[in-house]
């Protein structure tokens, strides 16, 4: 059978730990090994005791709890090559063949530049003795399979990232937390919500509890938002309503592809025509702890099965593949290709080019 690491690496999201419990259970019924490498890529450049064989009951209690418990990191020297080539190392000599990785896009790259180096790093291990040709001989092909864990749901190519159903109910139990108090002082709250570049939480969440106005970075508002706004919350505050919240993405721009920081918001709404009585709530880190919710714990299960098939299937000529979901059902595609096309968007908005990233993002965005 085939030793299967798991890491989970970059910010951590909520149900990364059902993830991990699927892999280690299902690598072990499938007659495979499954391994643990602590503190994300860390672990892999440190070896020692941050790469431990886990049991069936190691990952006990794992579906119901946030975060990660194998920890993460966002870790420098695995950017380096110097890194890799430890991290490589500590691979064969544990004797890992496969490797599942979850996280975010730039964990996800770095899995993919990890497998190929991979040949030209065990060269160079062998000809700085650190590995004896013996040694590296079964270990000419390095499986990887990546797994998108992350509260951003920033990744093309899949609809839904592992750990953002869970926080986007985060963050509406927090505006609806903040809409009552809102409406017994009759105030305005602009709530600033993660998402790195991606629009997705401050959109779902400003559908979710009937938001006055967001703002999100693939859609940036037209040239004279700031007396579009404030006329809508006044439409909005003459039909009777007592609060107003605008949700803002972390990553808001405007056209000029400048951020749009709650604060100034906050002036907007302070100052003539609104004088609303404003404040500022960001709900940082509340947003990526806690518990996952059921979807997200069925999502990293399914597709932690589907990671531990892969690498059963996987040849040296196939691309490593990235597990997502599309339309209800798994998919597998070449995480490559999925890595490319986050680097694109990135490239769209930097072009001004909304219209493109939203397509990138979803391609039915286009028709
Ligand atoms: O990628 C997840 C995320 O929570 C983003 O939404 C946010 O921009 C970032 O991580 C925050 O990172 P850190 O926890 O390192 O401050």
């Amino acid at each position: 059978g085939k030793r299967i690491g798991v890491l989970t690496s970059g910010g951590d999201a909520p149900g990364m730990n059902a993830a991990v419990r699927a892999i280690v259970r299902v690598a072990i019924s499938r007659g495979c090994e499954a391994y643990a490498i602590f503190e994300g890529y860390e672990g892999l450049v440190q070896g020692g005791k941050m790469i431990r064989k886990f049991g069936w009951a190691d990952v006990r209690g794992y579906l119901a709890i946030g975060g990660t418990l194998i920890g993460t990191a966002r870790c420098k020297s695995f950017r380096e090559r110097s890194g890799r080539l430890d991290a490589a190392c500590n691979l064969v000599k544990n004797g890992i063949d496969a490797l599942i990785v979850c996280g975010g896009d730039g964990s996800l790259t770095g899995a993919d530049i990890l497998r190929k180096e991979w040949p030209g790093l065990i060269e160079e291990l062998i000809q700085n003795g650190k590995l004896t040709v013996e040694e590296a001989d079964p270990y000419k092909h390095l499986t990887i399979v990546g797994l998108v864990g992350s509260i951003d749901n920033d990744m093309p190519s899949t609809d839904v990232t592992i750990g953002a159903v869970t926080s986007l109910h985060r963050i509406c139990e927090a505006v609806d937390s903040i809409s009552s108090t809102a409406s017994s002082h009759s105030r305005a709250f602009v709530i600033e919500v993660m998402g790195r570049r991606c629009g997705w939480l401050a959109l779902m969440a400003a559908i979710s509890t009937g938001a006055d106005f967001v703002f999100i970075p693939e859609r940036p508002p037209s040239e004279n938002w700031e007396a579009e706004m404030c006329d809508v919350i006044k439409r909005h505050r003459q039909l009777g309503k007592r609060r107003t919240i605008v949700i803002v993405a972390e990553g808001a721009i405007d056209r000029n592809l400048n951020p749009i920081k709650p604060d100034y918001i906050k002036e907007l709404l302070i100052k003539k025509p609104l004088e609303l009585d404003t404040r500022v709530t960001t709900l940082g880190h509340t947003q990526r702890g806690g518990r996952p919710c059921a979807y997200d714990r069925n999502l990293a299960t399914i597709q932690g099965v589907e990671a531990v098939n892969a690498v059963l299937e996987s040849t040296p000529d196939t691309p490593s593949p990235m597990i997502g979901v599309n339309e209800n059902k798994i998919t597998s595609e070449p995480l490559l290709r999925a890595v490319e096309l986050t680097h694109q968007v990135a490239e769209a908005i930097s072009k001004q080019d909304f219209r493109r990233a939203m397509e990138l993002r979803d391609p039915e965005f286009a028709d």
